[in-house]
């Protein structure tokens, strides 16, 4: 079966409302790949007038988070509803900088996946393994428990929607991206994973995306792999370099 590559930028903690709306209106003519779904994850400050800049494109939007309850008294949280009312499509979840800086467990992301199906939002579930993980060879270990907590009570038919993104926490940021072959490997053995917890079927259905310094450099490599179905962009989804990730078929 042939998934549609998603190639998603994560903001994280940058670009004003003001700087957002510059940056999509300088990539919005080089981002319309019709064989690719594009999203750009962005702060919560960020989201309404991403939407509106984005508006026409084939442009998604993402929110980096999102809480588990409905509403309530939650200071400083923002609820699935005010998300889907805001027009976001897709939700970052347990990326390792909430996980590590923000005390995030697997648990709260599994509550957070399971919102975010009620809600028909799709999650962008991050997993990955420390470089002293991947030194002590309990790398898939350590995913697949990412990966079973995540998706407890999860359908086979919600799972087959959602995205897994794997990102080696050694190579956020860093310029060290993982080889080709190292990220094929820990994708492969996250789909061997959801096909044991559900099926072939929605093994084969689920988008598996690579994160960690991924660039224009090295992105056609890695997209090559028959598990990589796409990319989770830090650094390089700030610039136009955004785009030629985005073309990497052309
Ligand atoms: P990076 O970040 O591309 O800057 O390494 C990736 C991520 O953290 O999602």
């Amino acid at each position: 079966m042939s998934r549609r590559k998603i190639i998603a930028g994560n903001w994280k903690m940058n670009e004003t409302p003001t700087e957002a709306k510059a940056l999509v209106e300088l990539l919005k003519p080089l981002v319309n790949n019709p064989d690719v779904d594009v999203v750009y994850g962005v702060p919560a400050i960020d989201i309404t007038t991403v939407v509106e800049a984005v508006k026409g494109t084939n442009v998604q939007v993402a929110a980096e988070n999102m809480y588990f309850e409905e509403k309530g008294a939650y200071t400083g949280e923002i609820s699935p509803a005010m998300l889907v009312d805001a027009g976001v499509k897709y939700v970052i979840l347990g990326h390792s900088e909430r996980r590590g800086y923000f005390h995030e467990t697997s648990e709260e992301i599994n509550k957070k996946i399971l919102k975010c199906f009620e809600h028909g939002l799709t999650p962008i579930m991050c997993c990955g393994e420390s470089l002293e993980q991947r030194e002590q060879g309990i790398t898939m270990d350590w995913i697949r428990q990412q990966v079973k907590v995540g998706f407890q009570h999860v359908t086979a038919d919600q799972a087959k929607t959602a995205v897994i993104a794997y990102e080696p926490i050694w190579a956020i940021g860093t310029g060290k991206t993982a080889t080709a072959d190292q990220a094929e490997e820990v994708c492969k053995g996250i789909r061997d994973c959801i096909a044991e917890i559900y099926d072939t079927d929605t093994a084969e259905a689920i988008r598996i995306q690579y994160g960690g310094s991924m660039k224009a450099a090295n992105c056609k490599e890695l997209l090559a792999k028959p598990d990589i179905d796409g990319g989770l962009i830090g650094g390089a989804s700030l610039k136009a370099e955004f785009a030629e990730i985005v073309n990497y078929n052309k």
